[in-house]
């Protein structure tokens, strides 16, 4: 089902997500208005992966609905675990999302690559997956998925196997290039990373805290 309105991106209504008779999510509810960036926080193992799938259309409830105003394309998830191809080049891989979207080669790698630059890998373009650290293979997983400008990006825990300052790039790229188009969802453990946003999702128990 759509949304008529274009000012809530994604509407999660009612829902409940049970994984073997164990309840993760429980008749929980959150809007997404369009162009807001959001900050999913609550402790390991309270849903935040499971919502993210949910917003992304990956998952279906065992009750309840998710509604969205976007078309399946417009929405990308970045994972936390690897999830590059490994055949591919971390160039080739940044560029992947725009190839399957039909932009001619050419430009899809060196927007690709343009992206890589943003988030900070500089001399990695050559570079197989194997050969590249968890961090760096998120961020070109994210670089994938941003050379694209997405309407709504979900991003599981973009930030967590970075250091610092690299997080803080990371950041700073997304949330600036979100902007006001881009509605952005970052799961996060980092009370530093989710103090950058205005918005915030908490779950406790399944619920909204
Ligand atoms: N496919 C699945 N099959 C069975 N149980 C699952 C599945 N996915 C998630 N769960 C369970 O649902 C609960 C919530 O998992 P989820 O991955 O959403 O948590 P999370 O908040 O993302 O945790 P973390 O911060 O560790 O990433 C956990 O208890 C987990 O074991
Ligand atoms: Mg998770």
């Amino acid at each position: 089902m759509t949304l008529r309105s274009t000012d809530v991106a994604v509407r999660v209504d009612g829902v409940k997500v049970a994984f073997s008779g164990r309840t993760v999510l429980h008749d929980f509810s959150v809007e997404l208005s369009t162009g807001s960036q959001y900050a999913l926080t609550g402790r390991s193992g309270s849903g935040k992966t499971t919502l993210l799938l949910l917003l992304a259309g990956l998952l279906t409830p065992d009750e309840g609905r998710v509604v969205s105003s976007l078309d399946r394309s417009d929405v990308l998830y970045v994972p936390q675990a690897p999830s590059l191809i490994v055949e591919l080049t971390a160039a080739q891989n940044a560029s992947l999302g725009l190839r399957l979207r039909g932009v001619p080669p050419a430009e899809a790698l060196s927007r690709g690559v343009e992206q890589l630059r943003a988030l900070g890998l500089v001399d990695a373009d050559d570079a197989l997956p194997g050969q590249l650290s968890g961090g760096m293979q998120q961020r070109v997983a994210l670089a994938r998925a941003m050379a694209v400008r997405p309407r709504l990006l979900l991003a599981d825990e973009p930030t967590g196997s970075l250091d610092q300052a690299t997080g803080r790039l990371v950041l700073d790229t997304l949330i600036e290039q979100a902007g006001q188009e881009m509605t952005l969802v970052v799961a996060t453990h980092d009370p530093a990373v989710a103090g950058r946003f205005d918005h915030h999702i908490q779950l406790d128990h399944g619920r909204v805290a």
